[in-house]
């Protein structure tokens, strides 16, 4: 590109603006969880289940940008994205009071492993997340080529108390009405929502209910998972992915990629302290 010239013949800087998105809706789910809508840059295609970088600007001017999951279909028009409030977080001490109407910056370059390309055809999809790793999923179970693609999709969501699991609860429940999708979903969608330190209707991790066949007695599916039959996406903390891999390749399926489709996916919902 030819750098546009002053009058002098001096080359002028090119000005990078950074790439601003307008707040739309938001919506505060507990005192840790928040969800936000924002408006949608006219070029940004992403495959459901990808994330991109967010954020605000910090006291210098400076973008202070982390990875978010688009939690929102690849059809949407505006962008939906889950939060957590970390108190002292550099960026979600801050980007939780944003309001509508606010700008936010956001990079359109989508990328990431939970997308239907990374894997092999099946019958059945299992997604595994805990806490804000159910946002990939968000999207996900809101794209009509999952339903497509899988004769069952089952959601599997844990949180520690009840009212973390709103936001997912609040999706699924709404998405058997929608009058794009609803029809799609009916009967092929299975949630599994557990706590593990409040009562609640199912309780359990995702792990321990995997395992003990639990999950598969509750909803009347063959249990375990086989290569043949099943794929996953795993979100969540780092020791949760390290422990449902290992449960997931102890029945025989295999890690896969973009470049290396095969039965299950995983992506770190949050990158932890001291990790
Ligand atoms: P940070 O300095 O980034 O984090 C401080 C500490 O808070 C971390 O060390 C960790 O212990 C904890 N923490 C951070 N994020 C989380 C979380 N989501 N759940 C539990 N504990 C956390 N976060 C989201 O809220 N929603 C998303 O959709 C999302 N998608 C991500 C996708 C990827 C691929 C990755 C790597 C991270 C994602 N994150 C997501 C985490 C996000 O990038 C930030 O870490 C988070 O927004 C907090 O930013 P911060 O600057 O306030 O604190
Ligand atoms: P638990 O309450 O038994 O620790 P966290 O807030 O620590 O990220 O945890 C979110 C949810 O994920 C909790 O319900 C927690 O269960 C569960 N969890 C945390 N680590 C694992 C793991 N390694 N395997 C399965 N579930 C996990």
């Amino acid at each position: 590109m030819t750098q546009p010239k002053a009058q002098t013949g001096a080359p002028l800087p090119i000005k990078t603006q950074p790439d601003t998105q307008t707040v739309i809706a938001v919506r505060h789910w507990t005192d840790t969880l928040f969800s936000f809508r924002c408006s949608r840059p006219r070029s940004l295609r992403f495959r459901s289940g990808e994330f991109v970088m967010l954020g605000l600007a910090d006291e210098t001017g400076k973008p202070l940008l982390r990875a978010y999951s688009i939690a929102s279909p690849a059809w949407d028009d505006a962008l939906e994205f889950y939060s957590i409030k970390v108190p002292d977080g550099p960026l979600t001490s801050r980007l939780q009071h944003i309001q509508p109407g606010d700008q936010i910056i956001l990079r359109p370059k989508p990328v990431g492993t939970l997308v239907l390309d990374a894997l092999l055809p099946g019958k059945r999809l299992w997604m595994l997340a805990t806490g804000t790793g159910i946002a990939p999923f968000a999207s996900l179970i809101r794209d009509p080529e999952t339903y497509e693609k899988f004769d069952s999709v089952i959601l599997m969501h844990t949180c520690r108390q009840v009212a973390e699991l709103a936001y997912g609860r609040d999706l699924v429940e709404n998405l058997q009405n929608d009058p794009l999708i609803g029809e799609m979903v009916a009967g092929k969608l299975r949630y599994y929502p557990t706590t593990t330190r409040e009562d609640s209707p199912l309780m359990g991790r995702v792990t321990d209910n995997l395992v003990s066949g639990k999950v598969f007695a509750d909803l009347g599916l063959d249990g375990p998972l086989t290569r043949e039959r099943d794929r996953a996406m795993i979100c969540g903390s780092l020791a949760f992915n390290i422990d449902v891999k290992a449960i997931l390749e102890g029945w025989g399926l295999r890690e896969g990629g973009n470049s290396e489709p095969l039965e299950f996916v995983v992506e770190k919902a949050f990158v932890g302290e001291g990790i």
